[in-house]
């Protein structure tokens, strides 16, 4: 926050200077899209920045040469917000979208494999898939699913709004067609910031969702691809901006950097999540190893039956005992709460939390 506030007062003396794409804003762009590259191992010319990772889905969805008869795959554990972008993407080009259906609880990160390979079929153009799911947590197997969709021709877009931060995010690795992610999740940037990668081949389809002075001025950026997204009308620039402090910040939390964060974070929401399953009498939801730092545990439906009532227990959570946790129908059918881990957590929170849930679904049920 200090770091933006500094920003923020620097643009504002004198913004003409700052924001002037071709005066000083771009190399300023430029030094935080090396910091990001060198983040998630990918050359800083396949990285666009974007305000979120709903804008940085929509700019790839709404510009995909889509065809009458062709079809998108998603999930039933994505984000709605996105699956929202997908939807309205195919039926403006008379295209087709099937939800792949993961289950959930899950053992392992097969039934994920053999739900998508069940639903890719050869109208597939597109596979849109989460890195972490946002309502249960689970980090899946983008490597193998971006690699069965190219066995089958199809490109893929990973949604990664969660990961960086949360998950080792090595691109040069799982080489998808497009990633994108949001920096003011587990990196802790201001909001409202996040990139778009989109591999060399796909970037002259790539437009922004906002077209403006790029699309026909080059010199805002070393690429037609760079220059659009560096500039889609005025906008405050200082989320972006202030990344590599943010970056630099968490590394230093611990003596093993961002690896260690993310190794002490998902060991948190583990144990957070045992002492959970221990008040609720459930069995595990999924494995350990499709974890990062949230985790979603289903909740008995003699507690919650419906949306109304996980709202209701959600704000009773919050007003009677100050405990922020999302509870929610899963698909609509399955009632479940999700809990996070990070630096500032401690595992007598989620014992808290446990002995609350005890009473509130007791109450209920009485
Ligand atoms: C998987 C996933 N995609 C997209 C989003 C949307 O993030 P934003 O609203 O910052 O675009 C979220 C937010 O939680 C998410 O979990």
């Amino acid at each position: 926050m200090d770091a933006q506030r500094e920003w923020i007062e620097r643009l504002e003396c004198d913004p003409i200077e700052f924001l002037g794409p071709e005066r000083s804003l771009l190399p300023k762009l430029d030094r935080v899209r090396d910091c990001i590259g060198r983040l998630v191992a990918a050359d800083p010319a396949d990285l666009a920045f974007v305000r979120n990772a709903t804008e940085g889905v929509n700019a790839v969805l709404r510009s995909f040469p889509l065809s009458t008869g062709d079809e998108v795959v998603i999930t039933n554990h994505g984000y709605n917000a996105c699956n929202n972008a997908a939807r309205y993407a195919a039926e403006r080009c008379g295209a087709t979208v099937s939800v792949a259906e993961l289950p959930f609880p899950i053992k392992s990160s097969t039934q994920v494999i053999e739900a998508i390979d069940a639903t890719l079929s050869s109208k597939t153009r597109l596979l849109l898939i989460d890195h972490v799911t946002s309502p249960t947590g689970l980090v899946l197997p983008v490597k193998e699913l971006i690699e069965l969709a190219h066995r089958r021709g199809v490109r893929v877009m990973v949604d990664g709004a969660h990961a960086p931060g949360m998950v080792p995010v090595d691109l040069s690795d799982l080489d998808p067609d497009y990633y994108t992610a949001n920096h003011h999740k587990w990196l802790c940037g201001p909001k409202t910031s996040g990139f778009l990668y989109v591999r060399r081949d796909w970037q002259h389809e790539v437009r922004p969702t906002t077209i403006s002075h790029g699309a026909n001025s080059p010199g805002l950026g070393k690429t037609t691809f760079l220059a659009e997204f560096n500039w889609v009308g005025t906008y405050d620039p200082t989320p972006i901006l202030s990344m590599p402090t943010a970056i630099e910040f968490l590394c230093g939390l611990k003596e093993g950097g961002l690896a260690q964060l993310m190794r002490d974070n998902h060991a948190l929401v583990l144990a957070g999540r045992q002492k959970l399953l221990d008040a609720l009498g459930c069995d595990l939801p999924a494995p350990a190893d499709m974890l990062g730092s949230l985790a979603s545990v289903p909740l008995p439906a003699e507690g919650v039956g419906d949306g109304e009532s996980a709202n209701r227990l959600q704000r009773r959570i919050f007003h009677e005992h100050a405990i922020e946790v999302p509870i929610f129908m899963l698909n609509g059918t399955l009632p479940c709460l999700r809990i996070s881990a990070q630096v500032y957590n401690s595992l007598d929170q989620y014992e808290r939390l446990a002995d609350v849930l005890r009473v509130c679904l007791e109450s209920k049920r009485s």
